[in-house]
């Protein structure tokens, strides 16, 4: 028998306004549908060009648009596990991804992942998103706690993931050597929900 989708509420989850021009933009904050599997890939790939933020280059990176149409339809049929989409009008401008994990012993830790398009940051979709992944997860009684990396000078996203209550649970120093040689940290934060 097919598994049935977990319940959700209404897949509009909420409207925020962003912080940008003369009449504020709605942020719309929703579940993702499997149709917006392409649009989230460009964007994904669009903040990987940027080779910053993330541990994967480009050029490392395999997703097709099945591929991410399948993540989209796991991620809404699981219990521990979402995938949010903010948009602007039509235009999805930023994800949030939480996946509970596998096994028994992990099923209460989400691990969360977020971005948003270069050109609309610092208006307010990153904690638009953020909120709602943070909503989600406490009525969620089958998560405890979420979990992510990020760069340790990331500190925008680093900002934003304290002023919602997550804390540093450990640095790992040089995990990562960029091209020029350079050694990067990370940092391990970690809310309970
Ligand atoms: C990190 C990211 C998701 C934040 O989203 P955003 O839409 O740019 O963030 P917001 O506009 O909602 O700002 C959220 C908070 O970030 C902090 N912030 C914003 N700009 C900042 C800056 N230049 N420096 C430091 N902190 C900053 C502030 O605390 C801000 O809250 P405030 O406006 O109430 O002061 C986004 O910038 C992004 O996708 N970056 C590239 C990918 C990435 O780094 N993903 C996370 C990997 S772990």
């Amino acid at each position: 028998m097919q598994a049935q989708p977990h319940p959700r509420p209404p897949s509009s989850l909420s409207v925020e306004h962003a912080r940008i021009g003369i009449e504020p933009s709605p942020i719309e904050v929703a579940h993702a549908q499997s149709s917006d599997a392409h649009a989230i890939l460009q964007l994904y790939k669009q903040v990987l060009s940027e080779d910053k933020w993330f541990i994967t280059h480009l050029e490392e990176f395999v997703g097709t648009v099945g591929w991410q149409r399948r993540i989209i339809v796991e991620l809404t049929r699981r219990e521990n596990a979402c995938c949010l989409v903010a948009r602007i009008g039509e235009t999805v401008v930023g994800v949030v991804t939480i996946q509970g994990g596998r096994l028994a012993r992990m099923g209460h830790v989400g691990k969360l992942e977020t971005f948003v398009g270069a050109e609309h940051r610092g208006m307010g979709v990153g904690q638009a998103l953020m909120r709602r992944a943070l909503d989600w997860a406490e009525a969620n009684p089958s998560l405890g706690k979420l979990g992510l990396y990020v760069f340790e000078d990331n500190d925008r996203a680093v900002e934003l993931y304290r002023s919602l209550g997550f804390e540093v649970e450990g640095r790992r120093d040089g995990e990562y050597r960029e091209s020029d040689g350079q050694l990067r940290a990370d940092l391990l934060m970690y809310r309970w929900v």
